[in-house]
């Protein structure tokens, strides 16, 4: 991160703007760790199961329920509860990883895949491995980001940004071996990106991948666990009709086919594998959470026809060969960028007197499923925030009754949908406690306005939703006040049974982070408050919580070391919420601050220095002279290219500048940065070939009136 640091600090610009700069970058800070335990496990662990008090897999245990046996810290003593120690880390752009914690040593990885092996029980860095992916960060949707490692057989398992797997030495964090996954030619422009962690099944090592706004198509891969060599490959999707892959799922696109209509392969189509990926051992069964379709838009990917399978299903796959074996598709003609990508839990549950072997997932659809994990099928699909966009679920076809009111796509208006693009649930992970028989899950209440675009072009190297969303112009006054009146966060306790509510708590952040259950009784969340919070299990009452100085999304883990139990997160606003939502995530306050990885164990007696503000530039912006055609042509530009990273409306609640504050509004280094690249290596990609010269000073007219305007 050093080489970033000096680069943006002796760019060529204004003495003050470097001053600025550097100023801005003193509140950044180094370093990481991870850790935690954990113990029940589920269906037949494929992987050595050394300390049960180790977290050693990404859900915690092969059931991926993120629910420990630990229980010294419990009820009564949670109070004590105190920060041990935590380690910096080299970035402010948001953490969103699982930490590994096995034999003493936490594997934890942070923005731009930098991997840190950090002593469990001090915290001291054994070793850092940096991919170097700052140039493939554009790549990602949502950030430069990753949900985690794997670890298994001395080797640690890293998906990066710019699409490689690499394998490290655990002693040592040298790469062993590394290979590109994204090698496949694509009619339609592509560019993928890996955030998502890798999961060891068998001798196997399986990673999907993420870009269907960039008109992906999706697909995962198995490697030798040893060698790196591919063994099979799976598309989600169909391509080209007449075209094969060669590969396993040939057979079962096949027959998928039939229920799509028009040119979808020349937008990818979609279905990207970018998180949940789970094994059942006993089933021999790998189940894949499937994503949104590319473009979203149904009309423009499908002529609206077809339930376009596998789009937003879970699948089911032989983990040997990755051969088909069952599907559920929770959103036919998906729409709004519903995914069916979020953690899948196993579990044992009795329903209707009778034992069922479940998994269970709340996707973004805002339904809770629980599928018979060995057959597929729907057991039920019960709402657990507010929907809009169905009636609800047939039980006998296992179909959803889709609202005639939410297909924009038909009409010319915008249809305000719930749940958002960004889902009732998102990545951050739930937890289920199998003794207390509850899910805990973080909510995101809320909806948003959907449109066709009006610009059916396929642009590379940006957004290609087919929606006026994120675009500029359907976020008008009027919609993006009431999606923000919609919007609600809350920590849910579900009874997965009863398909039921048994307690929430709101919290004033819409988004915020990953869930941990604990046998002591207790649940522990992070949230866009800058807090880090255990609350009573049983009835949701906050029993202790720490000052993080950031926003959390992370999902916190626990481990125990010579008899203390440690609980560990990785704190560190960021993600598409942050960046995207702009003046809607401001809701929460300004989130933005340090990255860190903080350890807690009882007694623990460290304490955070204190925080330094974040210097914005108090220079008043130019005056606002554009023309109205002008500000509105470079609204629809922003909103293209720029609002995904920069927020909506010019207004930033992430790490990424506050556009609207930036002293090169008036200058020419708006050029410089944005057609010259001089901050690519900072995650700032270069717009050259995009952009005009005159669509760059319609963007500018268009900063410099929002920067004039009172933010509301
Ligand atoms: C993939 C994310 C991404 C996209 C898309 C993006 N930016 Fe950026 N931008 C960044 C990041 C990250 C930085 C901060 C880089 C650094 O640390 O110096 C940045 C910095 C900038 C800066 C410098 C601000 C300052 O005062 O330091 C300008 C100007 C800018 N972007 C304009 C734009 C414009 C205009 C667009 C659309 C045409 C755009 N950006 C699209 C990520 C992005």
């Amino acid at each position: 991160m050093k080489s970033v640091q000096a680069l943006a600090c002796v760019h060529p610009r204004g003495r003050f703007q470097k001053l600025l700069r550097c100023a801005r970058r003193t509140t950044i800070v180094a370093a990481c760790a991870g850790l935690i335990a954990l113990s029940s496990c589920a269906p037949g662990d494929n992987a050595s199961v050394a300390s049960g008090d180790d977290w050693r897999v990404h859900g915690g245990d092969p059931s991926s329920q993120r629910h420990s046996r630990l229980m010294d810290v419990n009820e009564k003593t949670v109070g004590q509860l105190g920060l041990a120690w935590w380690v910096d880390l080299d970035t402010d752009a948001g953490q969103e990883a699982t930490p590994i914690m096995r034999d003493g040593t936490l594997y934890v990885i942070s923005a731009y895949d930098v991997v840190r092996a950090v002593d469990a029980r001090t915290g001291k860095t054994r070793w850092t491995y940096d991919p170097e992916v700052r140039a493939a960060a554009s790549r990602s949707c949502c950030g430069p980001v990753s949900r985690g490692v794997a670890v298994e057989d001395g080797r640690v398992f890293v998906g990066a940004l710019d699409g490689r797997l690499i394998a490290l030495d655990s002693n040592t964090g040298k790469p062993d071996w590394q290979v590109q996954t994204i090698d496949q030619p694509h009619p339609a422009p592509v560019n993928y990106s890996i955030t998502g962690a890798p999961r060891v099944v068998k001798g196997l090592i399986v990673i999907g991948n993420g870009g269907a706004e960039f008109g992906a198509r999706g697909y995962v891969t198995a490697y030798d666990r040893k060698t790196g060599r591919k063994v099979w490959r799976f598309y989600t999707v169909p391509g080209k009709p007449g075209v094969k892959d060669g590969e396993i799922s040939d057979s079962a696109l096949a027959k998928a086919g039939s229920s799509w209509h028009g040119e979808w392969w020349r937008w990818g189509g979609g279905g990207t594998v970018w998180d949940a990926i789970e094994y059942d051992a006993d089933l021999n069964l790998l189940y894949i959470g499937v994503g949104n379709g590319s473009p979203t838009n149904y009309g423009l990917r499908s002529e609206g026809k077809g339930d376009n399978l596998f789009l937003s299903s879970i699948v089911a796959l032989r983990a040997d060969t990755g051969e088909y074996v069952w599907h559920y598709q929770q959103t036919p003609g998906e729409s709004w960028d519903y995914t069916a990508t979020q953690n899948i839990i196993f579990a044992d549950l009795t329903i209707a007197g009778q034992p069922r072997k479940v998994l269970m997932q709340a996707p973004k659809n805002g339904l809770f499923y629980i599928l018979d994990r060995a057959t597929g099928e729907l057991i039920s699909a019960k709402p657990f925030a507010t929907i809009n966009w169905t009636k609800g679920v047939d039980r006998k076809s296992g179909r959803p009754i889709v609202n005639p009111a939410a297909q924009y796509f038909r009409g010319q208006q915008p249809a305000f949908v719930m749940p958002s693009s960004g889902g009732a649930h998102n990545w951050p992970p739930m937890a289920y406690d199998p003794d207390g028989g509850l899910v805990y899950i973080p909510v995101q209440d809320m909806g948003l306005p959907f449109a066709a675009t009006k610009d059916p072009e396929i642009r590379p190297g940006v957004y290609n939703t087919g929606t006026a969303i994120p675009g500029g112009d359907v976020m008008r006054k009027a919609e993006l006040k009431a999606a923000t009146r919609s919007m609600k966060g809350y920590l849910l306790a579900w009874n997965p049974v009863t398909g039921q509510a048994a307690w929430r708590r709101e919290m004033v952040s819409s988004f915020n982070g990953g869930v941990l259950s604990t046998a002591g009784g207790l649940i522990f969340q992070g949230n866009g408050e800058r807090k880090f919070v255990a609350y009573r299990a049983k009835n949701g009452t906050p029993l202790w919580s720490f000052d993080a100085q950031t926003g959390i999304v992370a999902p916190p883990i626990t481990y125990r070391l010579d008899g203390v139990q440690y609980i560990a997160v990785m704190a560190g606003w960021g993600g598409a919420w942050p960046m995207l939502g702009g003046q809607m995530a401001l809701t929460s306050g300004n989130a933005v601050g340090p990255n860190r990885l903080l350890v807690f164990r009882i007694g623990g007696k460290a304490s955070l220095p204190r925080l330094a503000p974040r210097s914005v530039s108090a220079a008043p912006p130019p005056a606002d002279k554009g023309t109205t055609r002008l500000i509105a042509r470079g609204d629809g530009l922003y909103g293209q290219y720029c609002v995904r990273c920069h927020g909506i409306a010019a207004v930033s609640a992430s790490m990424v500048p506050d556009l609207r504050r930036s002293g090169f509004l008036a200058g020419p280094e708006l050029e410089t940065v944005v057609l010259g690249g001089a901050l690519a290596e900072a995650g700032m990609p270069s717009f050259q070939g995009k952009l005009t010269l005159s669509d760059l000073e319609a963007v500018r007219a268009y900063l410099i009136h929002q920067a004039n305007r009172p933010t509301e």
